[in-house]
């Protein structure tokens, strides 16, 4: 691996890590809208990063009303292919704060990672991506090929602001394929490449019963209760063997192949393990005849995130509140569509709704599910990179997880994705004590730089 900018990246991995830090310590959260402030510093601080390092045209891209996108090029090298690298610096909420064991935004070193919101989500991810890029130039004084650089800031959101810049096609946007450090590996050690991601709509259900809040012993009998009428729409949602009863919403699904389907079976998965060990639960749940991969990857679910309303303070009220809200997405797979999706889902629920409230369906965001082919010239130098890096073998999972935006590279630009990212199953993102393994820091410094090294020769 005789790789200058290997070496380079190796002899300033401490200062790295070091900048890493310091982003991590800007508290980006893109859903709060007093957060906005810290969003900006995230992208600024992403900005003067490029500017520094010899990128080119860099500067911020205002979206309406949402966080800037980041976006820098360099293109001087003639004849060779154009990369797009994507990631983004907004993070997700980091509550419940109290469980986390050193705070969110100041990022600790602990037994070989680092904790901190968007350690792995994205941050530690587009670190990693621009100091592959930093190493390149300063071993090199020129990059291997063309590169542009396009980060976001509301991924945790839908990322509304970068789909409409991407669905205009900008020149500025011009690739042969596109490079996001979003994902993670299957299992310590054993280099990976998602090649596919479940979509999403987020929606929020508003029941609405009396026309104030009312005494429960009063009216109690008499009057609806919309927490229990909402209760009763989501207890419909999904029957007990996890299928989902909205009518049609399995049609357009496109089964995995038999062959993706036993690439799965050799993966070192072990369904005990991983019930202990990253769920915790006693048991699992789920449709019945489908592995757990199958499920997370491949099937559409079903989740609740919160059922905000009515009264939660300490001790007892006694109240019939005149309306209860829900927050409720469902996860798509290829090829449902979001919009059809929600339309099926909103005259469910209405058809559905109990008698004496009237029912809002609301959608929040939504995105893509995407599947990408992997015959590929830039899938087959990834994995050269990686088997040098990693020394094995790389395999292709998909994921559970959405990234809008990459469904939107392949629909408007044309663009393949190489979904290249170094977390692990154990990171805990979107949830306290988010980490990132300072290894998998390290060698996906390496394994980017050796990417597009290959992609280049
Ligand atoms: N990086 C994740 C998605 C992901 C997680 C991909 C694990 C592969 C493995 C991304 O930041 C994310 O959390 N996306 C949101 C998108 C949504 C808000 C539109 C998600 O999946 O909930
Ligand atoms: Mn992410
Ligand atoms: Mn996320």
């Amino acid at each position: 691996m005789a790789s200058p900018a290997v070496a380079y990246a190796r002899e300033n991995h401490p200062r790295f890590l070091d900048e890493l830090k310091a982003l991590l310590r800007i508290p980006s959260i893109s859903t709060l809208p007093e957060h906005k402030g810290d969003c900006r510093k995230a992208a600024e601080s992403l900005l003067a990063d490029l500017k520094r390092i010899g990128m080119e045209n860099a500067r911020l891209i205002e979206t309406d009303g949402g966080h800037p996108l980041v976006y820098a090029d360099w293109l001087h090298a003639a004849g060779k292919p154009t990369v797009l690298i994507y990631g983004h610096y907004d993070v997700q909420p980091p509550d419940p704060l109290d469980e986390w064991h050193t705070p969110p935004f100041e990022p600790t070193e602990r037994n070989g990672n680092i904790y901190a919101r968007g350690a792995v989500d994205d941050k530690g991810q587009v670190v990693a991506q621009v100091k592959a890029l930093e190493s390149l130039m300063a071993a090199n004084k020129a990059f291997p090929i063309n590169v542009r650089v396009l980060f976001e800031g509301e991924e945790e959101v839908g990322g509304e602001g970068i789909a409409k810049f991407v669905a205009s096609k900008p020149a500025t946007l011009k690739a042969d394929f596109a490079l996001v450090s979003d994902t993670e590996l299957f299992a310590p050690g054993l280099p990976t490449l998602c090649v596919g991601l479940r979509g999403m709509i987020y929606t929020e259900l508003e029941v609405r019963g009396a026309k104030t809040d009312l005494h429960s012993g009063m009216y109690g009998g008499a009057a609806p209760n919309p927490f229990v009428s909402l209760a009763q729409i989501i207890a419909k949602l999904k029957d007990e063997n996890g299928h989902i009863l909205i009518p049609g919403f399995y049609d357009d699904l496109i089964p995995p192949s038999a062959e993706e389907l036993a690439a799965w079976r050799s993966l070192p998965f072990n369904e005990e393990e991983y019930r202990k060990t990253e769920v915790g639960s006693k048991q699992l749940v789920g449709e019945s005849g489908y592995s757990v991969l199958e499920r997370t990857w491949a099937r559409p679910t079903v989740d609740v995130h919160g059922i905000p309303g009515g009264f939660i303070g300490a001790g007892a009220k006694t109240v019939i509140p005149a309306k209860a809200t829900a927050k409720v997405s469902m996860r798509l797979v290829p090829a449902m569509t979001p919009a059809k999706a929600f339309a099926q889902y909103k005259s469910y629920v209405e058809k559905i709704a109990p008698a004496g409230v009237d029912v809002d369906v609301r959608l929040i965001h939504s995105g893509d599910a995407c599947l990408i082919p992997v015959d590929n010239k830039y899938i087959q130098a990834a994995t050269r990179a990686l088997h040098e890096v990693w020394g094995r073998d790389t395999v292709f999972i998909r994921s559970g997880g959405s990234i809008p935006i990459v469904g939107d590279f392949d629909r408007h630009l044309g663009l393949p994705s190489v979904m290249m990212g170094f977390g692990l199953p154990d990171d805990n993102l979107h949830a306290p004590n988010e980490k990132f393994n300072l290894k998998n820091f390290e060698l996906g410094i390496t394994s980017l730089i050796r990417f597009l090294e290959e992609v280049g020769s």
